[in-house]
């Protein structure tokens, strides 16, 4: 049988036409890693690699709008990298800053909720000020979810989490008799949102770094050596067709 140039052509660039009639998933999540290296390799500062990765970014938003996803959320800054050096630190707020400043407009004009997932008491108060405006701006749009992990590590989340709800306990406040591990996930900062269904790593690191650890027990893992910055429509496109393939089982048969 003779098989189309254009069926070749689909398997290397999927069109988000040919994507939709399969299962496109509800919630993706993306670990953008290698924005420094990207700009290491082309002989300029590490910021450069954070700028351009912002547009990506962007670009990754108006993709998961496309393609109908309903939940984005992107891993933007961790719990740990807040050790990085002060330098590349202050570079990265100001840049997040600039970014939210930019694109907020942008944001409601299409129907996207804006959602911070962090560690909000390590967050300088003038920075929490502006996603808290962009939460305050976004809260009552439909269209697609974007979540920031910012200031976001999984562990602690999970230890403050179980510390709420030992807290709760000895007021009398909940019944842990009758609970199972749902009401342990209200208690999340990801509390209403539903697990990721596919999670992207760019840069061939095959790590979590402490990211969605509860989240993700049967999220579909995807890694790639392609930097953050490189990572274009193109390649979440193939990302979620490779998605596509995936046959899901929940430990069932
Ligand atoms: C990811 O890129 C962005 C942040 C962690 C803020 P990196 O800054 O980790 O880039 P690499 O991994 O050093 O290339
Ligand atoms: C993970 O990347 C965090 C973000 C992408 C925001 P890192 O570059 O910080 O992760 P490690 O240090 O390589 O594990
Ligand atoms: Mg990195």
């Amino acid at each position: 049988m003779l098989i189309s140039t254009s069926f070749f052509k689909s398997c290397k660039n999927p069109s988000i036409e040919e994507l939709k009639k399969y299962g496109i998933p509800k919630h993706v999540a993306v670990i953008m890693d290698g924005n420094g290296r990207w700009a290491t390799s082309k002989k300029l500062p590490r910021i450069f690699g954070h700028k351009k990765g912002a547009e990506t970014l962007r670009e990754t938003v108006i993709t998961c709008k496309d393609l109908g996803i309903k939940y984005l959320t992107a891993y933007a800054f961790s719990n740990e990298n807040w050790q990085r050096p002060r330098q590349e630190v202050l570079e990265l707020m100001k840049l997040f800053v600039e970014v939210l400043g930019r694109e907020l407009e942008g944001l409601i004009r299409n129907d996207v909720k804006l959602n911070l997932i962090g560690l909000r008491e390590l967050i300088p108060s003038d920075i929490l000020a502006v996603f808290e405006n962009a939460e305050e701006k976004t809260k009552h749009n439909k269209t697609l979810v974007f979540n920031i992990a910012f200031s976001y590590g999984s562990r602690q989340e999970i230890f403050q989490a179980a510390k709420k709800m030992a807290f709760l306990y000895r007021e009398g406040l909940i019944d842990l008799e009758k609970s199972d591990h749902n009401i342990f996930e209200d208690y999340l900062l990801t509390a209403g949102i539903p697990y990721p269904d596919l999670l992207i790593r760019t840069s061939g690191e095959y790590r979590l770094s402490n990211f969605l650890l509860w989240q993700i027990a049967y999220t579909e893992l995807y890694f790639t050596k392609v930097l953050w910055p490189d990572f274009g429509r193109k390649h979440f496109l193939l990302a979620i067709k490779d998605y596509q393939q995936r046959q899901r089982r929940f430990g069932k048969l």
